[in-house]
């Protein structure tokens, strides 16, 4: 089992019968909505609320039953991913590219766990690239922005050379900082830019960490 395996399975104990749960995105929360689809198989009544259309995809071939964000009022709980994550469990997300949605889910939850292996545990955030979600319409001016901080902002790509969209088919400007060292100030300025929809640091969501580590254990963190 892989450190993200580890976590992600073992996040899926925290939810319980009855709950509205948060599904998060990426590599690490598919395996926590596997888990659950084994408990759905066996009875466990629970409802997703998904945080991408990949993961819609991922909880509908499970049997996982859904409900649109729309139509709660509150989740319970949010079991999602992170790219990195520091001591205070302030966190950049979005490397998967699903961080508006993400975010929207996260700040419906009351409590959210986030499942990492343990290289994303970091003293200070800003090594992994900070996602910046844009509106294409004149997203070059956002980008000369950030520029102009020093921010070197790429338009992010896939691998075939045509530009990445989100499921609000919006860019991904991924912002090359090294140290945030002010991540609330960041946020803030970021989310005040026209033409910014939302950008990755999430600094005050998570709760829990479930921490996979190589050697095949694992860690909870509570804040
Ligand atoms: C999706 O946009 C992200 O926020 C993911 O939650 C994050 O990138 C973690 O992904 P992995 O679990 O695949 O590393």
């Amino acid at each position: 089992m892989n450190s993200k395996q580890i976590a992600g399975e073992k996040a899926c104990e925290y939810i319980q019968d009855g709950m509205i749960v948060g599904l998060g995105t990426g590599s690490t929360a598919y395996y926590m909505i596997q888990k659950l689809g084994d408990r759905v198989a066996e009875g466990l009544n629970v409802t997703g609320v998904v945080t991408s259309k990949a993961t819609e995809e991922l909880a509908r071939e499970r049997n996982i039953p859904l409900m649109d964000l729309n139509d709660v009022t509150e989740i319970d709980l949010t079991i999602d991913g992170a790219d990195e994550v520091d001591a205070e469990f302030c966190g950049i997300k979005g490397g998967g590219g699903a961080l508006l949605f993400e975010k929207l889910v996260a700040h419906a939850s009351k409590k959210s766990i986030w499942v990492v292996g343990e290289d994303k545990v970091v003293a200070t955030l800003g090594t992994f690239p900070l996602p910046v979600e844009v509106v294409p319409f004149g997203y070059k001016q956002v980008l000369r922005q950030l520029e102009y901080r020093g921010y070197q902002p790429l338009l992010r790509h896939h691998e075939d050379g045509s530009i990445y969209l989100t499921d609000s088919q919006n860019y991904i400007l991924d912002l090359q900082m090294s140290e945030i060292t002010n991540p609330k100030e960041l946020n803030a300025w970021l989310n005040n830019l026209p033409g910014v929809v939302e950008n990755g640091l999430f600094l005050n969501y998570a709760s829990t960490l479930v921490i996979g580590f190589s050697d095949g254990s694992v860690e909870v963190r509570d804040k």
